[in-house]
């Protein structure tokens, strides 16, 4: 399908030429993460400078599999991720469980370099690769009267120990509004440096919505369905009065509990300064436009 988005007018702006090329001949190696574990380090301050693998694998929340940062590295991988296929439901023209290999195959996946802001103040830059949300519901069809899209997570309780305890409402669910779902940076992510999406990560695939808190992007995903009502999400049903159901990145809106004004880059060393959160975590000139008029301490 077609591209609706320029990957290099995201990166290249921001991303030093030398270290662009380093980085396409790294993805061209076949040890594209084990030669970039060494290097990412030093330069990590500056651009776009992507997390190094073992930084994006080794740092995780993926509740199923245990509360601790280390618990979805250590536990995930006992999740059974193929075959997998998607359900794609509710006001669709072509419903139906669509096999991962197939939607593969109809799809492009390309490079997205994108930062990552967890609701927690700590952020990455991470490497994915994926394909637009927009593609795959194009192929499913939008009806008319849709207006929200909401997901799911897998739930298999044997292969996830995390879910014998009830920290969240389980199965893991979230939602965009269809115009958020449609928009050319929300992409479905398959891959991290050019491999495989580690089941830490969300494996065989994740939603990723740059401009949103980290836990809008929903691991494993099992389930689409298109709705004409706001779906429920598992953080603001968890906790409504500090999770909303946009959760925009906002430096000016704080988390009841604390400051959201700065983060926290990953591998920047005990010493490193924290770093200033942008409004829609940098992506304000392509995403602003979407919530014209709305007040977003209110829709926050
Ligand atoms: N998806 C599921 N199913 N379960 C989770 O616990 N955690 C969310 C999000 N998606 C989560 C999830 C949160 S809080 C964050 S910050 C990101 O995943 C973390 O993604 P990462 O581990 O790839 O950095």
């Amino acid at each position: 399908m077609a591209h609706r988005w320029t990957n290099d007018l995201t990166d290249r702006d921001v991303t030093p030429e030398d270290v662009y090329l380093t980085r396409r001949q790294w993805l061209a190696g076949a040890a594209a993460g084990a030669a970039l574990a060494g290097i990412g380090g030093p330069a990590a301050a500056s651009g776009l400078e992507p997390n190094t693998w073992d930084e994006i694998t080794s740092y995780n929340n993926y509740y199923e599999f245990g509360t601790g940062k280390d618990d979805p590295a250590m536990y995930a991988g006992g999740l059974t991720t193929a075959p997998w296929s998607v359900t794609i439901d509710g006001l669709v023209e072509r419903p139906g469980a669509y096999a991962f290999e197939d939607i593969l195959k109809k799809m492009t996946v390309e490079e997205r370099i994108y930062r990552f802001r967890c609701v927690e103040a700590w952020s990455m830059v991470v490497p994915w690769n994926g394909f637009e949300l927009a593609d795959l519901l194009d192929m499913a069809g939008v009806k008319p009267g849709a207006r929200y899209v909401a997901f799911e997570t897998v739930l298999r309780p044997d292969e996830m120990p995390g879910t014998r305890f009830p920290v969240l409402d389980w199965p893991y669910v979230e939602g965009l509004r269809l115009d958020e779902a449609m928009h050319p940076l929300t992409i479905l992510a398959t891959g991290i440096y050019g491999r495989d999406i580690p089941n830490q990560n969300g494996a065989p695939l994740r939603l990723v919505v740059p401009w949103k808190y980290g836990f809008k992007s929903i691991k494993s995903v099992v389930r689409i369905t298109l709705t004409d009502s706001e779906p429920p999400t598992s953080w603001n049903k968890a906790n409504p009065r500090e999770y909303g159901f946009y959760s925009n990145v906002n430096p000016e809106v704080d988390h009841p509990r604390w400051s959201q004004a700065t983060e926290r880059r990953i591998g920047g060393g005990l010493f490193s300064k924290r770093i200033e959160t942008q409004m829609f975590n940098g992506y304000g000139k392509d995403v602003a436009a979407l919530y014209d008029g709305m007040d977003l301490t209110k829709f926050f």
